[in-house]
């Protein structure tokens, strides 16, 4: 098994396909994953198809909408969800933990939140209307050369730019930098965080560590003009994204611990509190 921290490391959003399909065993394997029951942190259901869309017809085809953003993507990982409180937490969380199921197995993925028509993948993943379609994401072997779109849009977002850990994780308040060694055996966890996709690149997590309660507390930094696209906000996905890969990375190294909602961490005014990793 490929350790979590070497996949996460590994992952980015490609987003000019090769014009091969996957193979049958991985196929399969993913298959597995994405058709298993799924449930997130805060008890949220969310469920995830897998669409070939080789089986749509042209005209379909062509009104996807991610034309001119991902090149010769065939297949595509689509996840609904119902709305109710941190529905977008625990859907970033189940989502991610596939999106790193398919890294480990070889595949690229990138998520797509703006860039697709609701409507076209909608119909073709048989969404309710009670439920929302948040993101979906292509899955398959990443071209030999990424194209120029794939460039422009690396550069637009900042992709390559993660922030340093002294903007985002904090001992015991905002404002004090928490440093790896404080952060002991939780630094990998938190780098792994720190390696997190989001929105337009905008890595909104901020954590705080409380020592002596040991606690991890995650607080969201929301950017303005982000709050609501289609009733889904991203960066409530992209605090869930962070919070698979902390735990998906402590739970390998065998620290037990698990997510609750901590009242005292919401005197925390700078950012908006959204829950915590307690160590057992
Ligand atoms: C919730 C979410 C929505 C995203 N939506 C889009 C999108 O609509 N179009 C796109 O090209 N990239 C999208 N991205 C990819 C981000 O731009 C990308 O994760 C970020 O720039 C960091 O780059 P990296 O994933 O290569 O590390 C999205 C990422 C997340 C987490």
């Amino acid at each position: 098994m490929t350790p979590v921290s070497e996949i996460i490391r590994r992952r980015y959003s490609c987003r000019s396909y090769a014009d091969r399909p996957v193979e049958d065993t991985v196929l399969q394997t993913l298959r597995t994953a994405v058709s298993a029951p799924q449930e997130g942190p805060f008890a949220n259901r969310p469920r995830f198809v897998l669409l070939a869309m080789e089986a749509l017809s042209r005209a379909e085809w062509k009104k996807l909408g991610t034309y001119g953003v991902i090149h010769n993507a065939r297949l595509f990982l689509a996840g609904m969800i119902g709305p109710a409180p941190l529905a977008m937490v625990d859907y970033g969380y189940c989502k991610e933990s596939l999106i790193v199921t398919a890294t480990g197995l070889g595949l690229n993925t990138c998520w797509l939140g703006g860039t697709f028509a609701i409507s076209a993948f909608g119909r073709a993943a048989g969404l309710d209307r009670s439920e929302l379609l948040p993101t979906i994401s292509p899955v398959g072997y990443a071209a030999p050369r990424p194209s120029l779109t794939d460039r422009v849009m690396r550069g637009f977002a900042g992709s390559d730019r993660r922030l340093p850990w002294e903007k985002i994780f904090f001992a015991g308040r905002p404002g004090e930098p928490l440093s790896q060694e404080a952060a002991g055996p939780f630094a990998e966890a938190l780098e792994n965080v720190r390696l997190a996709p989001s929105a337009s690149n905008k890595q909104p997590w901020r954590i705080v560590y409380d020592a002596s309660g040991r606690a991890f507390r995650f607080y969201l930094a929301r950017s303005l003009g982000y709050r609501h696209l289609r009733d889904v906000s991203l960066q409530e996905i992209d605090m869930g994204i962070a919070l698979c890969h902390f735990d998906l990375t402590v739970r390998e190294m065998g620290l037990a611990g698990n997510w609750r909602h901590d009242d005292a961490a919401t005197a925390i005014k700078s950012w908006e509190y959204v829950a915590s990793w307690q160590a057992e």
